[in-house]
């Protein structure tokens, strides 16, 4: 049975889990500056029993559209480790993750990756592309979480400081 709970200060744990999905340990060492700078809004863990299996990431952005401040955030890096990928682990981080920025109150959710995966979600290149980004293109994506998320006017949603020593994204 998978559980999704709150990292409880488990930063080994979640450097583990990124250095094992990913390919290199890029995505674990941008999750180690984000956690250095205060910027990790949210780390979720999943669970098999007591083994941590997957987690995903929020960070904070600067966005804003027409001149105005929105409130979003960042999801990634979301690993889970090889030997439990595509059992619905992924899937049940991301739901977890939307509700908790739902639930926090932000008006959007950005990430970068397959549109292949994320639409499942109801992310789309189509609502990032107004947003400015040195990541834009078809992997900048994006999830309207709420009405002040506009359908139209143009800005720009900008990744935590971290990012920028990031070449993965
Ligand atoms: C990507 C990842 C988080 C998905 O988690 P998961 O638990 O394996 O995935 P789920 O079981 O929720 O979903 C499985 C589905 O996702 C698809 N999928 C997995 N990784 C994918 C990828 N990189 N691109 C496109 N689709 C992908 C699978 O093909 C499968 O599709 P199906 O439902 O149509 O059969 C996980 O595979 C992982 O950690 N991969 C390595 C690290 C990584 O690439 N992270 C994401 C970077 S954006």
């Amino acid at each position: 049975m998978i559980g999704i709970r709150p990292e409880r200060d488990e930063a080994e744990t979640v450097h583990a889990i990124h250095a094992a999905a990913f390919e290199t340990d890029q995505e674990a060492r941008l999750v180690d500056r984000l956690r250095a700078a205060g910027d990790i809004a949210c780390s979720l863990i999943a669970l098999d029993g007591e083994r941590a299996i997957g987690n995903v990431i929020l960070s904070p952005m600067g966005a804003e559209i027409d001149g105005r401040r929105i409130r979003a955030v960042a999801l990634g890096p979301i690993g889970v480790l090889p030997d439990r990928q595509d059992e619905g682990v992924g899937e049940a981080l991301v739901q977890a993750a939307i509700a908790w920025a739902r639930g926090e109150g932000f008006a959007a959710m950005f990430l970068l990756g397959a549109p292949e995966y994320y639409g499942r979600f109801g992310f789309s290149a189509e609502a990032a592309r107004r947003f400015a980004s040195p990541y834009a293109g078809e992997h900048w994506q994006a999830l309207a979480l709420d009405e002040t998320f506009s359908p139209s006017g143009s800005g720009r949603a900008d990744y935590a400081p971290a990012f920028a020593a990031f070449e993965g994204a």
